[in-house]
This record gives C-alpha cells, structure tokens and sequence, in this order.
C-alpha cells in the first residue's frame, strides 16, 4: 500500500528511483512521483496514473542528481490526482517527503500547522509531514523529523529530503514497510526487500519506532527518543525473490506456473522419512505443546482463506477447536484467549496492518502466536514469536497465487508437527499423507499443462450480447467442507481480476435464499474433492441445473459422473475442470489451480489489468 524509495550515491538517482518504483508498483497505482536533488535544486515531477504516466512526464526534463526519494501511491486521503501524488514539500519547498501509512491525527495537526500560516497544497494526510518538519527545522534535518515523529500518530514510513542537506536523506517507520540496502558507497530506500537485489544483498532493518540518518560511508539510527541503536547488516540471499517476468505476459501467470517448485521448496528439508516433521524455526517447547486447548487463525483476504483450510486440518488431525478470523475483525472485539491459545497469523506479505494488530493484540492476552509470510524480514516476523516462512519467492500481482499454496503445504505441516507431539495420528495415515504431499507438485504440473479447456470456458463466459454487453456478470461458487473455503477463494480471484461480481456459498446455504439469485445468466461453479459429503453436493448441484443456471464443476479427473450431469457450453467439450486425484486434505491444493487460471484468462479475455487490477494494492498497510 504505496511503495517508496530512495537513493544516494555515485550514479545518477533518476533511473534507479525510476526502476524502483516500477518494481514497487504492486503496492498502489493511483499516482507517482519523483523528487531530485541537484545543485541545490529540489526537482520534483509527480503525476497521476500509473508509474508508466511518470516516466513519459519525466523525459521533458533532465536530471543529474545523484540522490532522490519517489513514490508510488495508493489513495486514502485525497483523490488520486497529481497535486496529491507524492512526494510533498513544506512551505519554502526546501523539504521533501514521501510517505507509506495513515496519519490518523492528521486533522488535527493540519489546523494547528494552518493556524501557524502554512499553506497546503494537497487534501492528503501527508502532507502535513513535511510542514511539521519544516516547523521543527533549526538546522538539523534528522533531529526535526524526530520531532515531528514524536507528534505524529498513525503507521508510517517516510524518506525526507531537504536542500540544505544535499547528502542526507532520513527515514523513519512505525508499523508500516521499510528496508534500507547498503553497498560499500550507495545506500538504497524500499519499501520491499525483492526491489533492491538486483543492487545489493545486504540490509538494515530498523524496527517500528526508530529512524536512521543515511549518507554514504554514515548511517546513524536511533529510537525516536533519540537513543543510539547498533544494528549490524543481514544478508539476504535469497534467489526467488528477484522481480522478473521471466518472458511470461503477466506476473500473476509466471505465479501461477511456479506453484510446483513453490510446493517443492516450501517442502524441501522439512517433511521427512515417514511423515515426520522438521520444522526450523518452529521452537515452541513440547510442554507448551501439551498446554494448547485452542488455535486460532489469523488473516486476511487470501490468506484468511488459507486460514479457513487449516481450520479443518487441524481439528481432523489434533482435535483442538480451532477458530479462524479476518483480522480486522478480531482485534476489535475483544477476542477470547490466553497462554493456552495458540494464535498462526498468515500474511503473505508479512505487513498487513490489520493482521500486525491482531498479533498485538493476542500477545497482550498471553497467546503465543506463529507467523506464516512469505517475506523475509517483514514486519510480522518480528511482531510473532515464531515465523514459518513459505519460500514461495517474490509474489508481484497483486492477486495471491502462489503464496496461497505454500500457506496451506506450511499450515499442514505445522498441524503434522503438532500431531506428532500429541501422537494423534497413526503411523499409516502419515505415511499417506507423506506420499500426498510428494506427489503435489507432479500433479499441479499436469493441471498447468492443460490450460486449454480453462481458457476456452474463460472465453465462452466472457460472450457478449448483440448491445455489447457481457451476457455473464454474476458468478455463484458452490461447495462443502473443504470446498467452502476454495470456493471462496476461486469467486475472489474473479472478482480481483476480472471485475465479475461472484459469491461464494456453502452449498447447503443455496437453498436459503440464495438460490432465489439463479437464471440462466448466472454461472455456477461447484465444487466435488470431498468424498464424505459427495451425494450432498450432488443434490446442491441438481438444484442448480433445476433452475437453468449453467454450471461448471472442478471435479477429480476419475469422476466419470460428473460430466453426465453437468453438460459443456455449446462447442466445448466439457464443462468439468479435472484435476489429480489426491486425499481429501490436499484437493483444496489443486482445486485451486483451475480456479486461478479461470479468473486469470477471464481476467485477459475482459481486457483487464490481471497484475495491477483497479483500486487494489499488494501489500495493505492501512487499517
Ligand atoms: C491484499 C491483497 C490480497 C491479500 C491480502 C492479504 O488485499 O490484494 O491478495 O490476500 O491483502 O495480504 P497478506 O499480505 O496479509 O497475505
């Protein structure tokens, strides 16, 4: 949710920002900008629309400098427009701010600053960053930002700039994203770690409340109570997180495509001989095992639906109630829990700020919480006790593919690592499962082999009438168990990517009300992995076909069945999407994949932004 970026050293800033903001750009669209600091000039060039629109504004002028801070942005406060893109500047524009997060009081300090003269030139809460600083200024940049953090409630991560410091540039971060790179002479700014590989392995990380006064050869950090902090760079190496296409046309497809290795290296070391689990950072001593009476599942957006699959693995496998909750709802109702809960927070990225709240908010009741993310260094593993990461590489559209598979293969092991504690598995029953789980990334690759069939349903639902409008704009998605929670998911993807409205049901609930929604016009996709509750979901399917809705169905490739009750679209040949047998605890797995590629060619077929859908961001760091 808005990415920022910064840079100082030997080469010229501009093509670097530029290159950063480009890779950063799956955290908002709404607008960019630049701010270059050359010869004592403050050159600043912002634009609304995509980082594409900035760089054709930026080829009317030359730059040379070799230190800048940019921004792309995602719109809380303010329209998306240019006067309230960043970067923003004070009065005597000397000073410049790009800023990740919410100022909560923002109002309040604006009519303050206001009152004292200054004038504003944007409706954003930003804004008033740079005026506070401008306020505090009596020469030295760093200690005026921390007075103006000290008055400044909210998440956020700002980089400032300022003329009288044509060497410097200051960071800050409270509970929003914000690495700093280093190489011998150049410091890099972002917002994500996969942004600068290509520049530098090696990293500071500052924590929520501390700032950092960066010039080459120089790096002071402190707590915005001015304590000095020593911190040593880490180095990161870490492959998959490099930002390419890698020839693929979207990301969201390269994604798609990766998920066997994804399975595979989220698998690799920790899955042994027999089922056993070895889980590396899973330190939670086996006394406090035996204490756990109830789990709960933390998250949001996909990842909550990772959460809802785990709810089902472990109350099959260990027997523990397990409740699952959208973060942003959990911290607000004072949630039920204490030393004997165990709370798995999962965030892909790792800086979702209601899923952050929520970890606080269930270590002040005396939970003990594992995070599961996919980003090294984020701020979820330093808020959680424990993290468990998903090695899924760098995910860049903004809808989560990839990383939603490895949330469910590391949610299944930590439910086998608990069941091997609590014994409450019999040895045959984690061999078969062992077996499944080696087998997934072979049977993903056969559903990617085929995208055919998906893209030709994709097309068929995407015909248009003679006035030229879509004939299918409400999709329903049906399923039970552990169907529910991929139905869902399969109706977000479409939603995300290709702007059809699609519901999701458990599909005992057609009947109370739902239903009433069925035409012709309304697509169904139903659900059939799970065995136990099959004749009932066959049942829900007649009812469907009785009210004329076409239907689609993501059914094992064994299930002869099903294509008899579910007839194609006219010129194809099945409406039934196949996918590899498995056990029942792994279909959602490859259930999922056919879903992704629908919503994806969907998605192309309606001329849609599949990486950057509209309103969207990657990484929500506001509440
Ligand atoms: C945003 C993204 C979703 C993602 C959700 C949670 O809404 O667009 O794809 O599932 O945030 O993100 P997290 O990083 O916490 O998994």
């Amino acid at each position: 949710m808005c990415g920022i970026v910064g840079y100082i050293g030997p080469k010229e800033a501009m093509p670097l920002l530029m290159e950063g903001l480009n890779k950063l750009s799956y955290r908002g669209y709404d607008s960019a900008g630049v701010a270059i600091l050359e010869n004592q000039e403050l050159q600043v060039v912002k634009k609304k629309g995509k980082v594409a629109v900035l760089a054709g504004e930026i080829t009317k002028y030359t730059f040379g400098g070799k230190i800048g801070i940019a921004h792309t942005r995602w719109a809380t406060h303010g329209e998306p427009s240019d006067r309230n893109s960043h970067p923003h500047a004070d009065c005597s524009g000397k000073i410049a701010v790009v800023h990740n997060g919410i100022i909560e009081n923002y109002s309040s300090l604006k009519k303050h600053l206001q009152e004292k003269g200054h004038k504003f030139a944007s409706e954003t809460d930003s804004e008033v960053i740079a005026h506070l600083i401008e306020v505090h200024y009596k020469g030295n940049l760093e200690e005026a930002v921390r007075q103006a953090v000290l008055r400044m409630i909210g998440a956020f991560a700002i980089v400032v700039i300022s003329k009288d410091h044509p060497n410097q540039l200051i960071v800050a971060r409270q509970d929003c994203p914000l690495v700093i790179g280093i190489n011998d002479n150049e410091i890099f700014i972002a917002s994500d770690i996969p942004v600068l590989l290509e520049h530098t392995q090696k990293f500071l990380f500052l924590d929520s409340g501390e700032m950092a006064a960066l010039s080459v050869g120089d790096v002071r950090i402190s707590t915005f109570n001015g304590n000095r902090v020593q911190k040593l760079p880490q180095i990161i190496n870490w492959e998959q997180g490099k930002i390419e296409k890698a020839g693929y046309e979207h990301f969201m497809l390269k994604e798609i495509e990766e998920q066997p290795r994804v399975v595979r290296d989220t698998l690799r070391g920790r899955l042994l001989a027999g089922g056993l689990v070895e889980l590396e950072d899973f330190a939670l001593p086996e006394d406090y095992l035996s204490q756990i009476k109830r789990i709960y599942m933390l998250a949001c957006g996909t990842a909550y639906h990772a959460g809802l699959i785990g709810e089902h693995i472990f109350e099959d496998l260990l027997r523990i109630p397990v409740e699952v909750d959208l973060a942003s709802e959990f911290r607000y109702r004072d949630p039920i829990l204490d030393e004997n809960t165990l709370v798995i927070a999962i965030s892909q990225s790792g800086e979702t700020a209601d899923t952050l709240a929520g970890i606080k908010e269930a270590k002040a009741k005396g939970a003990k919480v594992i995070a599961i993310t996919n980003v090294i260094g984020s701020s979820i593993t330093r808020e959680a006790d424990h993290t468990i990461y998903t090695r899924a590489g760098a995910e860049i559209a903004v809808a989560s593919t990839k990383a939603f598979i490895a949330q469910q293969i590391v949610m299944f092991l930590i439910a086998l690592r608990l069941s091997q504690h609590a014994g409450s598995i019999a040895g045959g029953v984690l061999h078969e499962i062992a077996q499944a789980l080696h087998d997934l990334p072979v049977q993903i690759q056969s559903i990617l082999d085929n995208h055919q069939p998906i893209r030709d349903l994709a097309k068929h639902l995407a015909q248009q009438n003679p006035c030229g409008h879509y004939k299918y704009n409400d999709f329903f998605f049906l399923g039970r168990g552990l169907d529910e929670p991929i139905a869902r998911e399969g109706a977000l993807k479409l939603r995300e990517i290709s702007y059809i409205h699609a519901a999701a049901y458990a599909a005992g609930e057609l009947k109370h009300g739902n239903i009433a929604l069925l035409t012709s016009q309304t697509p169904v996709i139903v659900l059939l992995t799970q065995e136990r509750i099959r004749e009932k979901m066959i049942s829900n399917i007649m009812e469907v076909i009785a009210r004329e809705a076409p239907v689609m169905a993501v059914a094992y490739e064994d299930d002869n069945e099903i294509a008899s009750i579910v007839p194609p679209f006219s010129g194809l040949s099945s409406n039934v999407m196949r996918i590899p047998r498995t056990i029942s605890w792994l279909a959602p797995i490859l259930a999922t994949i056919p879903l992704q590629l629908l919503a994806y060619y969907s998605g192309l077929e309606r001329g849609c932004d599949v990486d950057q859908p509209r309103n969207l961001a990657k990484s929500v760091t506001v509440e």
